[in-house]
């Protein structure tokens, strides 16, 4: 009996101290090239993270039905589905209500002082940010009657979820209970915001890297947190100057707090309570 107990529960691999080789079919170069495309497209640089994301084009290639690394790359140029599902399968999104409250408070008070009608959250994920922004002014203030709140990203599996609105418990954890019983409704283990917040937001496919980025319109602020940790120092740079381009003269730039490590160009900083953010200044 006790010799069950005692069994090794190990797997292969682990009893041989690492994990089980890529597969043979799959050259890792090909992999590289893949990621090399990737990152000119999209902005993210995985060098640091390659043995792990290497093993996740692996998983995704397998369960796809590709044979090698070569035939996903085919495809991923071949086929925009192929693409955007390897994207979703990379991109983390991260995020939940009210995180770094302090920056959601000064852009309520930016946009109530400033009567400002239209922001952009790029990254948006799965719409957390851009509600977040919606319930605080509802809370503390009223949601001005023209603003627009639009969110872009790439992870189309994060734009479905932003679109239908409905989150866990612990992407609400940080709101107060007044806020999850009167802007929420419950659908199962679910939170679903009230169908009035979702009329002041839109959801968009868009790649900040993307030619046509810059035709989405002009926005009084932006909020842009926590997207540019895979991209390399120069794809930051050229990231703030595309955000820039979409500001309207003196609207502002929020970025998340490990997000870049220079002044951005044309703007100035504003200390605002405990929060600093950009203002465009030519
Ligand atoms: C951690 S989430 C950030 C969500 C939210 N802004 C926050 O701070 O909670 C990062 C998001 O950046 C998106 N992203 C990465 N590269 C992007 C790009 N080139 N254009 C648009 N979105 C991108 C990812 O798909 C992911 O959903």
């Amino acid at each position: 009996m006790l010799s069950w107990f005692k069994r090794d529960k190990t797997g292969p691999h682990e009893r041989s101290g690492g994990p089980a080789p890529i597969r043979q079919n799959f050259d890792v170069s090909d992999a590289k090239e893949l990621l090399k495309e990737i990152k000119g497209e999209y902005g993210l640089d995985y060098r640091r993270q390659e043995a792990i994301t290497v093993r996740k084009l692996e998983r995704f290639a397998i369960k796809n039905g590709f044979n090698s690394f070569r035939e996903l790359f085919a495809k991923y140029r071949d086929s925009e589905r192929t693409k955007r599902s390897l994207i979703n399968a990379l991109t983390v999104g991260e995020t939940y209500f009210y995180r770094e409250l302090d920056q959601i408070e000064a852009v309520a008070e930016h946009i109530r002082s400033n009567r400002c009608s239209s922001i952009l959250s790029a990254p948006c994920s799965s719409g957390e940010e851009v509600y977040s922004i919606l319930l605080y002014l509802h809370e503390n203030a009223s949601i001005p009657p023209s603003l627009h709140i639009t969110g872009i990203d790439i992870n189309t599996d994060s734009l479905a979820a932003a679109e239908r609105g409905c989150y866990s418990q612990r992407s609400v954890s940080q709101l107060p209970d007044s806020v999850k019983e009167s802007c929420f409704f419950r659908s199962g283990e679910e939170y679903c915001i009230d169908r009035l917040f979702k009329r002041y937001a839109s959801f968009v496919y868009k790649n900040i890297f993307d030619r046509e980025f810059t035709l989405l319109g002009k926005f009084d602020a932006v909020f842009s947190r926590n997207m540019m940790i895979y991209f390399t120092d120069e794809q930051k740079r050229e990231a703030v100057s595309r955000l820039r381009s979409v500001l309207k003269p003196g609207g502002v730039l929020f970025l998340g707090h490990a997000d870049v490590s220079f002044t951005p160009e044309g703007f100035e900083k504003v200390h605002k309570g405990r929060t600093t953010y950009y203002r465009a200044i030519y």
